[in-house]
């Protein structure tokens, strides 16, 4: 007999496998479910930041035990993506997460050689983007040459990935001195992270802080603490540096101390008292992030949380029905802009709920080391 976990990821396969047909149709990388269809990213087409998680969650399928078709899905997925290697114009310091999840997974998973290269080809775009003064630069508008955000925190695995690929530490000492940067300006004393640092592009001092995505600014935006909390998590894997399991930990502390009663996560844990803004992907990116803590620390009070919020989202916002396309609901993409999706479903949030259930399965191939 299945338990809870197997028999969600189950489900999740078998509506992922039947709307499939749709995506190839469009030849479309899916970005969320709109009157239950597949819509694309309505930002910046293939070049937008989300890209790589719907091969990923193929991958995840597949090694879960899915249909040899979600294989082709990705491999179809990740050519679509590396077409977009020549529009520079859009690409920005999400190259981690575009490239480690579609490229790096094929590499990782199959072995391809032509996987591997690209994948490395993405660290040398990241790595283009640091600037000596401390830190990655993350977008590409003329007036941010100095914005940094919490957000890179992930996409420095494919970094790590690259100098422990090529022998060269040029890709893990940008990780570290970026990290370092982020240990320093980003983390508060009371656990919470900042969401966007301005730097001066010339020195590398702090300038000022942005609300970003978040309610407002000096607030909690949750979806950037689990950023923070993962991606300190993963620095410390791949570096073994206590201090970075240090901050992880704190986040991590806070973060457990906001989780509702029903296990589902607010958009920000600074939002007014009585606003029902929800925002699941944050639970599902802290969910993975506190087994990894857990794993790599012994202490079951991560994986306790971690249940606490599987379950939530497995109780309340799972829809397997066809009137959307995916399955995590509540997913809300920034506090103030409803028209980029909020409480629906959005393919990230997907992504890292499988990668939980994957984990929990034991199942899951670790695409971000
Ligand atoms: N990395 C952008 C976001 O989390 O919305």
């Amino acid at each position: 007999m299945l338990n809870r976990y197997q028999e969600a990821m189950k489900k999740i396969m078998a509506k992922y496998f039947s709307g499939i047909r749709e995506a190839e149709e469009k030849n479309m990388i899916p970005y969320k479910s709109e009157q239950g269809h597949w819509i694309a990213s309505p930002f910046d087409g293939n070049s937008w930041w989300t890209g790589g998680f719907y091969p990923a969650l193929m991958w995840q399928f597949l090694s879960a035990g899915g249909d040899g078709r979600f294989r082709a899905e990705a491999l179809r997925t990740e050519k679509l993506l590396t077409d977009e290697f020549r529009t520079f114009t859009y690409l920005n310091h999400d190259v981690g997460f575009m490239y480690l999840l579609s490229c790096g997974a094929d590499a990782k998973i199959t072995g391809s050689v032509q996987a591997k290269t690209d994948t490395l080809h993405a660290a040398s775009l990241l790595m283009g983007r640091f600037n000596p003064a401390g830190f990655i630069r993350a977008w590409n508008h003329p007036s941010q040459a100095g914005f940094a955000i919490i957000d890179c925190m992930m996409n420095l695995s494919i970094l790590f990935r690259a100098s422990r690929e090529t022998g060269d530490p040029r890709f893990s000492n940008t990780a570290r001195i970026h990290a370092d940067t982020t240990l320093r300006e980003f983390l508060r004393g009371d656990g919470s992270v900042s969401h966007i640092v301005e730097f001066d592009p010339s020195t590398g001092s702090k300038v000022r802080e942005h609300a970003g995505q978040g309610y407002a600014l000096g607030s909690q935006w949750s979806r950037g603490q689990a950023w923070g909390l993962y991606g300190f998590t993963l620095a410390h894997m791949n570096t073994g540096e206590n201090r970075y399991l240090d901050a992880a930990e704190k986040i991590a502390a806070n973060f457990i101390s906001h989780i509702r009663p029903d296990g589902l996560t607010d958009c920000d844990f600074c939002q007014p008292a009585g606003v029902e803004r929800l925002d699941n992907i944050a639970g599902a990116v802290a969910a993975c992030g506190l087994m990894e803590l857990s794993r790599v620390t012994g202490k079951k009070e991560y994986m306790d949380a971690a249940l606490k919020l599987v379950d939530g989202m497995l109780d309340h916002c799972c829809d397997y029905s066809d009137s959307i396309r995916g399955v995590l609901t509540h997913c809300t993409a920034s506090y103030h802009d409803d028209a980029a999706g909020r409480h629906t479903n959005i393919t990230y949030g997907d992504y890292f709920l499988v990668e939980a259930l994957a984990k929990l399965n034991g199942t899951d191939p670790m695409l971000w080391l």
